[in-house]
Formats: C-alpha cells, sequence, structure tokens
C-alpha cells in the first residue's frame, strides 16, 4: 500500500514536471499548472508571470537577480558614440518596475538616496534624495556594444563581420539585423564595435533586454535556458567573445556632471592660463630687447654729439 501511494505521487510529480517545458529566456524560471505558466520569483512575495517566447523585460531579471543574491542563490548565470554616451558605473540595484516590466523613471537605493534612469535602467542623473524628480522614462535609442574576441586561428575578415554579427544578434536576441547600423573592426585589439540604432520614436523594440542578454552572454553565463552563447561564424570560423562594454544614448542627453567634463575644462583653463603667460614673457623680452637696444644706441649718440 505505501509503496504504491508513494509511486503514484513520484508518477504525479514526474507527471507534472514533464508537463510544462521550460523556459527558453529565463533558466531561473519555474513553469508549472495547466495551462502552463512560467514564473519569476521577483522578491520574497512577487512572482512574475513570464512570456518565454521573448526575452525578459531587464527591470524583472535585475530584481530577480537582486532577490537571489540576497537569498544566497547563484546569479552566476572603442570609445564613446557620441559625447553623451555613458557606460553603467553603478551596476546591479534592486529596482522599481511597472508591470509592463520597464522601469520606473525614478529609482531609489533603500535609502534616501534617488536617481532618474533612462529605459534600460541605468542612471542618468546626479543622485540626489526623496525629493528629487524625473518627469519620464529617458527612451534609450541607440546602443554601442564594444566587443572584444577570443584569439582565432585566422585572420578575421572584417568586410564578412557586419553579416556575420547581425545575423547573429537577430537569431539570439530577435532584434532585426536592419537595426544593427554599422560595425567596425580593430584587428589587433581584436574589438568588434557594433552599433545597434532604433528610430528615436521607435517605443517597441527594447534594446535594453538585448545588450543585458549579451552582457550576460559573454560576461557570466547566459540567462538563456540553453546555456549557448553568443558565437557569431564569420566564414566558418567561431568568434568568442571575451568582453563587452555597453554605451547607452538616450533620445535626451543625460545630466549628471561628467568628471571627464571637469577635466576638460580644467584642461581648457590649464592652456588659457599658459598662453596668456607665454604672451607676457615674450613682451617683457620684446621690451628688455628694445631697452637694450636703446642703452646701446645711446652712447653712440652721445659720441655724435
Ligand atoms: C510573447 O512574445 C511574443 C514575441 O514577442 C509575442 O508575439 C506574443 O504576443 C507574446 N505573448 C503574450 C501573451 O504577450
Ligand atoms: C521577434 O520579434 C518580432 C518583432 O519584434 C515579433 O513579432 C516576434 O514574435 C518575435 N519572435 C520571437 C520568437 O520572440
Ligand atoms: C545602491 O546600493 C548598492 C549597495 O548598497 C551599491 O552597490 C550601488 O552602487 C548603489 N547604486 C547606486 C546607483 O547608488
Amino acid at each position: 500500500m505505501k509503496f504504491w501511494i508513494a509511486f503514484i505521487l513520484a508518477t504525479l510529480a514526474v507527471g507534472t514536471s514533464a508537463q510544462c517545458p521550460n523556459c527558453a529566456t529565463m533558466k531561473w524560471a519555474t513553469c508549472d499548472g495547466s495551462p502552463c505558466q512560467c514564473k519569476l520569483q521577483l522578491s520574497d512575495d512577487m512572482k512574475q508571470q513570464l512570456n518565454c517566447s521573448a526575452l525578459i523585460p531587464k527591470c524583472f531579471l535585475m530584481k530577480a537577480e537582486m532577490h537571489r543574491a540576497i537569498t544566497g542563490q547563484s546569479t552566476r548565470t572603442g570609445g564613446k558614440p557620441v559625447e553623451s554616451a555613458f557606460v553603467d558605473n553603478d551596476g546591479i540595484y534592486d529596482p522599481d518596475c511597472e508591470t509592463t516590466g520597464a522601469f520606473r523613471a525614478k529609482q531609489c537605493n533603500n535609502t534616501d538616496t534617488c536617481w532618474c534612469v533612462n529605459s534600460a535602467g541605468v542612471r542618468r542623473t546626479d543622485k540626489g534624495d526623496k525629493n528629487l524628480k524625473c518627469d519620464k522614462l529617458v527612451e534609450t535609442y541607440w546602443v554601442r556594444l564594444q566587443l572584444t574576441h577570443k584569439e582565432v586561428s585566422n585572420p578575421v575578415d572584417a568586410n564578412q563581420l557586419k553579416t556575420a554579427i547581425s545575423s547573429a544578434i537577430q537569431l539570439r536576441y530577435n532584434i532585426s539585423s536592419n537595426l544593427v547600423t554599422d560595425v567596425d573592426y580593430d584587428p589587433k585589439a581584436r574589438m568588434i564595435v557594433v552599433d545597434v540604432k532604433k528610430e528615436m520614436t521607435d517605443r517597441n523594440t527594447d534594446l535594453s533586454r538585448m545588450a543585458y542578454y549579451m552582457e550576460k552572454d559573454v560576461k557570466i553565463l547566459p540567462l538563456f535556458y540553453d546555456q549557448a552563447t553568443f558565437t557569431p561564424v564569420v566564414n566558418g570560423q567561431q568568434l568568442n567573445m571575451e568582453n563587452i562594454l555597453v554605451y547607452y544614448v538616450d533620445v535626451d542627453p543625460p545630466t549628471f556632471t561628467m568628471k571627464k567634463l571637469t577635466g576638460g575644462i580644467i584642461a581648457v583653463i590649464v592652456v588659457v592660463i599658459l598662453a596668456v603667460l607665454a604672451g607676457l614673457v615674450v613682451l617683457f623680452l620684446a621690451r628688455r630687447r628694445d631697452q637694450q637696444k636703446y642703452s646701446k644706441a645711446e652712447p653712440r649718440e652721445l659720441n655724435d654729439m
């Protein structure tokens, strides 16, 4: 009798877990029920239902990652394009998400420290207190992915690179290859600079998900269930990536005080001061030379007299 109960329970357990397929785009999701639903634990009391046919919104992913980190579960998973581009120096925080998975424009760090983010959840203002105002969520319409690939045996054909990269991006992240507008290659640095740019008014394509999934693919472990990696193939040769840096360009430039900018201003001031000093020195020397001429001339004039 006991054996049969155990047997039936075991088959039931196997049955339910086998009924639901895994969530292709989120390895931490649990899928069960009928119809099957895949859910992701965002906090102790919050489970988010997922659409596993699409990339999961970055805000949900970051929240789940923070929750896993806090509860001791494993989370392992070439320059600016324009002057207003910036990188994510803050890294991960526990974000506030809209029900759609979009980031709330204003984010706070437990304490009274708040800041405004773009649609990729990256800080774009100075940090302030609770009274900080963030009018709206500013859209990131352009990301520059600065990828470094591992050593390869044959030289990479730069002319084939754009096609290889854009089709790999479309295949893995379901971002139309038309949005890959530029691919530059520096063979010495093994660096591939990829610009992914959408129309400034487009609010359907979410570049932040693609960038986040790619960062995980390259730097840590994929968020996808299948654990494959991002490996474009150029002329039959696989390109394995070893590093990535992401620049974000928003439809409005960020408003934080850029440290580099202050450095630039200081440099300009120094140059101006140096120029003024040089001018003064030249003037001084010229006047001295005139005086010397004058005093040398004087005796002759006296003699003449
Ligand atoms: C899930 O995502 C796919 C791909 O973007 C989309 O076609 C589909 O409508 C979405 N399903 C739901 C229930 O939102
Ligand atoms: C890929 O994206 C397109 C357009 O954004 C969408 O219609 C389609 O459902 C997506 N497919 C998958 C498998 O996510
Ligand atoms: C938020 O707090 C965490 C931990 O206290 C810190 O590592 C992170 O840099 C902070 N983020 C911001 C944007 O202040």
